[in-house]
């Protein structure tokens, strides 16, 4: 521990509570995974996700083909995105509560700029956050996020809880998929020609998280329109 008005020695700048600068890993040509990215806003995004839940909780959609997806849902930001029998969609009303989306909090939009301009695509203003949340055995099928009409921004998203195994396919459905297990804090940003990659989530295993307990929580940042 280095103490006020002391400078740090050597065996404090290893000692293992110094900061680690953020590792990042390449998982496609404009494909990021940035390590531990979140973990510093985490005190302000946990109860800016409770005051979120609070005004649009948590539901089972439907797909358009009547399967109940084992992920619950919710959105903030101008726009949610939405299942019904006629496909998806982004709206600006919750269909639960009939109300608008509540705003997205600034925590949860810095975290999303500051991790796509981290990965090289400065700039981003998402207008849409989808909240995903898995309990063990909950998972998300290979898809693609294609009902935006703005695909020259990249998708944002970020882990938080019990860890999860994330899928990373390429651009046909078929093609070989990475296995890249996610974390508490990590961070998978995604655009240029990689943007219309095939995505999804493995069962997520039992597990505790010692703040969010036996659950993940899924941020999907998004530009829809
Ligand atoms: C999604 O593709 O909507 C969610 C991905 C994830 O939960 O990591
Ligand atoms: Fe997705």
């Amino acid at each position: 521990m280095h103490r006020k008005g002391t400078l740090p020695t050597t065996l404090d700048l290893f000692a293992d509570d110094a900061p680690q600068p953020p590792a990042t890993e390449r998982i496609g040509p404009r494909s990021w995974v940035l390590r531990s990215f979140a973990l510093p806003l985490i005190d302000r995004l946990l109860p800016a996700l409770d005051s979120v839940l609070a005004q649009a909780p948590f539901r089972h959609m439907v797909t358009p083909g009547g399967h109940t997806m084992s992920a619950a849902l919710s959105s903030c930001g101008s726009f949610g995105w939405i299942t019904s029998p006629r496909g998806y969609a982004y709206s600006s009303i919750d269909p639960q509560t009939g109300q608008p989306w509540p705003a997205m909090p600034e925590v949860f939009f810095e975290l999303a700029q500051q991790a796509a301009d981290a990965a090289g695509f400065p700039g981003f203003v998402p207008d849409a956050c989808l909240i995903n949340r898995y309990i063990p055995g909950a998972k998300m099928s290979l898809h693609q996020d294609k009902d935006e009409q703005a695909y020259e921004w990249p998708v944002v998203s970020v882990s938080l809880g019990i860890p999860a195994m994330f899928l990373f396919g390429g651009l046909a459905r078929n093609d070989a998929t990475q296995r890249v297990p996610l974390f508490h804090g990590d961070v998978v940003v995604w655009g240029g020609e990689d943007r219309l990659r095939f995505h999804g989530v493995m069962p997520i295993k039992q597990a505790e998280h010692p703040q969010l307990g036996e659950q993940r929580i899924n941020f999907t940042f998004r530009k829809a329109r």
